[in-house]
Parts: C-alpha cells; structure tokens; sequence
C-alpha cells in the first residue's frame, strides 16, 4: 500500500449525491477561481439520490391554488413532533419554490399538469398536494442535471475514493486522507475546507433497508471520529413501503396516486390509525401501523415473513405506466408481480437517517473548515421524523447553503497541509487490519449480526430491555472487530477491504443510534418507546448529541430552536 499527495484544494466536497453535486456547483458560481474538488466512492450518477423516487416539496400551487409556504413550514414541524428546529424549517420551506424552478431552468424534466405547469401529487402528512416530481424518477432526473451542471463548471471529480479520516490541528480540519479504489494508494487531500456530504445510514438495518449498499455512514462515522457531534441519532425513519424480500423502496408517490394499503382480512387497515389521512399519513404513524397488523396477526404470510399488500390494480394500467413504471418494473423483477394485476407484497423498511452531523443553518459544524449537508447533516429540519418528500429538497437547499458558505469563507483558513507521517498513521492502521493474525473474525458474520440486532432490537417499536441487548450485542460486535481480518490483500479494487471500513463505520455509528434510543425515554415521531408510550416535552423536548470520547459515546444535549408554533398534540 503506498501513499500519495494531492496539492491543496480549497474545498474539497464527500459524497456525489444531489447534496454533494448541489454545493459543488453552486461553490463555483460564488468564486469561480476556487479549486474545488469531490470525491466519490461510486460513480455520482449512481449516489442513493438516483434511489429517490417520488419527488421533492415545494409550495408553488400548481394543483392546489391555496397552497402556501407558511401552510408547509406548519406541515413540516408538525411532522417532526415539534423537535425540527422552526428557523431552520422556515429556510428549508422558503426556498423550495425557487430550488424547483432553478432546477427546471437547468432542465430538470418534471411531470407536467394539462396546463404545463409542474405536476404536484399528494405526499403523507402534508395538507396539500405540494410534491413536485419526475414520474417516479425524480432523484434520478435531479442527479443527471446537477451532474451535467458540475462538468460544465469545471468541478475535478475523484470517482471512486473512498474518505478514511479528516487530518485535524486543534480545532480545525486540515483536509482529509482518502484510498483510491482503483489502486489501493492512500492519497492526502490537503483541503481549507471539507463538505462532507456522504448520505444517510440506514443500510446499517442490513436487508430491513431501503438503502444502498454504500450507505454506510462514511462522512459521519469520520466526523465522529474527529470529535464532531452527531445529533439525535436515534431517529431512523422507517417507509412504511419496502418490497417484502428486498426491503426495495415503493414509492409513498403510490399512495399519493391513490394506492390502498389492505390486510389479510381485505380491511384498509388504515382506517383504524388514521381516520382522515388514512394511506397519506405520515410515515412514522402509517409504518407503525403496518407493524401493528402484522403483529397482530392480520398480516399475509410467506416464507420471506410476514407482510400486507399495496393495492394499485384500480388506479389501472395508463396510470401505473406513466407515473410508475420504475416501481411497476421493480415489483416484477424483485417479487414477480405486475401491480398492474395483483397486489404489491410490502412490510416497512429502514429508509432514513433523521439524525446526523450537528450543523448550524449555514451548514457549520463546530470544527472550523468542516460543513455538512443533505441526509449526512442534522440541521435539523426534520425532527423526530421527516415528511416525504422533504429529503429532496433537504439536500438541495442545505448543499446549495453549503456550497455558498464554503465559497464565501474559504479565504479564512490557511491551505490544508498533511504530513508525512499522518499518512503513514492511516496507512498503518489499514495494514493492521489486512494482516491480523491468530484467531480472527469474518466481516460478512459481524455485518449480518449487526443488521439482525438493529432490526430486532432498535426496531420500530423498542423497549429498555430490547434496548439493552441491542447495545450489548454492538459493543461485542464492535470488540470482535478489533480481530476482523481482510482476506483479500490486493490493492486493485479492494471490496473485502473498503466493506471492513464501512462496517467500522456502521459500528461507532450504531452504537449512537441505540445509546441514544435508550436515553430518549418518550415516544416522538419516528421513536416510539412501548415502556414511555408518550410524547414528553418536560423532560425531552431537546435534541441528544453524541461524542466520541476515548472510543465510546457520551451523551449530551441541545435545545430546539422554536418560532411561532407552541408545541401540541400531533393528531393526523
Ligand atoms: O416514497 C418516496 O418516494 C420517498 C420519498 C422520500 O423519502 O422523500
């Protein structure tokens, strides 16, 4: 393994999703003279951003007229059981209009109504059809031109490198240290500053995920590491829709179109949930509500477990065609049924990371130099839980936020500098693991087990003692890995290494998720406690963060921002 040096960058940006792409281009625009670079561990126009399917909301009234901004920012906090942050929702809201229309200007291919304005379909929890969208396509559309965009403007992509850790000099980021993929170098990339930009992590769930593989944590497991706290990393989203062998995305666009959700007694189940809203709920009550019929009995069964159905058969075929024919070709080639005909098998699945790196509005970390954004960050915009269709718009609005703030203050930090010797530091540490030696751990054993006891454990419904075996189970997870070995000691396209370091990744990471879930002793959006069954602002209307200190988590907290909407009853 050898190592290599990149001159310095100005702002060096992880992650090629939409968040990723969006700050890079919109860093160029503010200072076109920056030297901007972003690394990604697959190609961009593969990011999880390309998974999202149903669409991203904005007030613009095309399908209802009464629409407003402010009608949004209320969904939003409320959907988030009144722990997002109100000021940072009012940004996040108030620029939506203008990011969906930037986006069609550059040519982003939106569904259009009869009078060619861009279509709007019904997204769960909001009061108006506010959900702007590319049949059911739309991250897809969105990455392609943001990538086309960053090409014109001369941004320097390092496709496939995967970031290992940030070089740190007492409070400020120096750059960081990343393996090409391709040939196994270490390279430094000495930066003034980082957007790290890397996605969510709830493939840590295993096959309970609607995640791509390579949604691992990366960017916040190394800002962890570097002392950065991660905040209210308890919250994981489950969608209600997850195909029922795969744990496949189903779009909530389905729903909006008119989908129902039945059980095995042919009842729309929802009903006994959610009265008004019924399938269009949000997300933390509808997959709630899932689960509930399925431990209750009234779910199907297979060999591949339990689950319930998403009936679309009565939408008819010219619908599904047009508006879904990503998820009319993933349900035949994923479970062998053609919605068009039959019934949709579905069960919830790990979908979305509520938590993440703690960021002010402007995208700032507390490490001077290193900004965070999209699913990556925790801003926090989405509390206990985030509506559809606001993760979109999230990594929009917040890249585009910190690729501007990047531009304007990388001029303050001097150019990044990483020695000799921190790269031998890395380099030492990766050598460690290829070569450990005496009795030693399988990676695909410690990665099936931790999916297992999060699915289990730190589940949709939890309890203090499930809670408790969870973290049991995750400190052993995480002493075992000190004697993972990687079998393959090649250089070229390493995959047994690159999945070791994801897997350590996912490990300090898991350990936030379920330290934090036992502390949080209420139920609020997407956590929900059976032994505190109710929401308690008293004691736990604040966010948790967590620390690394010597190895392990340390809990702390953080008020939440309020505006002008008091707390109240979340009723749907
Ligand atoms: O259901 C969906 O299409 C997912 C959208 C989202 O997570 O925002």
């Amino acid at each position: 393994m050898r190592f290599e040096r990149m001159k310095p960058f100005d702002i060096v940006i992880v992650g090629g999703g939409g968040a990723g792409l969006y700050a890079a281009m919109e860093a160029m625009k503010t200072n076109p003279s920056l030297n901007i670079a972003v690394l990604s561990k697959v190609y961009p126009n593969r990011s999880h951003t390309s998974a999202a399917q149903g669409g991203a909301n904005a007030a613009l009234g095309n399908k209802a007229k009464d629409d407003t901004v402010e009608m949004h920012i209320f969904d939003t906090i409320k959907g988030s059981d009144y722990l997002a942050d109100q000021d940072a929702v009012d940004v996040l809201c108030s620029e939506a209009p203008k990011i969906i229309r930037e986006l069609e200007n550059m040519g982003t291919p939106w569904s259009r109504m009869d009078d060619n304005t861009i279509a709007q379909r019904p997204f769960g929890g909001a009061g108006r059809p506010r959900c702007c969208y590319c049949a059911d396509k739309t991250g897809h559309t969105i990455l392609q031109t943001l990538y086309e965009q960053c090409l014109k403007k001369g941004v320097i992509f390092f496709n496939e490198y995967f970031a290992l850790n940030l070089s740190v000099k007492g409070s400020r980021s120096r750059g960081l240290v990343a393996i090409n993929m391709k040939t196994g170098r270490l390279e430094a990339f000495p930066a003034r500053t980082v957007i790290l930009a890397t996605g969510g992590y709830a493939k840590m769930y295993w096959n309970r995920s609607s995640n791509a593989a390579g949604n691992t944590g990366d960017g916040q497991a190394l800002a962890y590491r570097a002392g950065i706290p991660m905040k209210d990393m308890e919250f994981v989203q489950f969608h209600p829709t997850g195909l029922r062998k795969s744990g496949l995305l189903v779009t909530e666009g389905a729903r909006g179109e008119g989908g129902y959700l039945i059980n095995k007694n042919g009842e729309r189940f929802m009903a006994r949930y959610a009265k008004e809203k019924m399938e269009l709920g949000p997300r933390d009550l509808v997959s709630r509500s899932l689960e509930t019929e399925i431990l209750e009995g009234r779910g199907f069964d297979s060999p591949a477990g339990k689950y319930l159905h998403l009936d679309l058969t009565h939408l008819g075929a010219d619908l599904i065609k047009s508006r879904l024919p990503q998820i009319r070709e993933m349900c035949m080639q994923f479970e062998g049924v053609d919605p068009i005909e039959e019934p949709i098998p579905v069960r919830p699945t790990a979908h979305y990371s509520m938590g993440g790196i703690d960021t002010d509005n402007l995208t700032r970390t507390v490490m001077s130099g290193v900004y965070a954004a999209g699913e990556c960050a925790c801003v926090s915009v989405h509390g206990a839980n985030r509506l559809g269709g606001n993760s979109l718009l999230d990594i929009l609005v917040f890249g585009r936020i910190a690729g501007h703030t990047a531009a304007e203050e990388a001029g303050r930090f001097e150019p990044g500098n990483i020695s000799e010797a921190e790269l031998k530091l890395n380099t030492d540490e990766i050598r460690g693991s290829m070569h450990s030696s005496g009795h030693y751990e399988r990676y695909g054993e410690l990665r099936e087990e931790l999916g297992q006891t999060l699915a289990l454990n730190v589940g949709i419904f939890r309890e203090a003692s499930l809670l408790k075996k969870g973290m049991q189970d995750i400190a052993e997870l995480r002493e075992r890995f000190k004697r993972v070995r990687v079998f393959d000691t090649s250089d070229v396209f390493n995959t047994n290494l690159l999945q070791v370091l994801e897997l350590r990744n996912m490990l300090d990471l898991a350990e936030t998720v379920a330290a934090g879930a036992f502390a949080r002793e209420e139920s609020r959006g997407s956590h929900t406690r059976v032994d505190f069954p109710v929401r308690d602002d008293a004691k736990w209307h604040k966010h948790t963060l967590a620390t690394m200190v010597k190895g392990d988590v340390s809990l702390g907290e953080k008020p939440v921002t309020m505006g002008r909407y008091e707390l109240q009853e979340r009723t749907y």
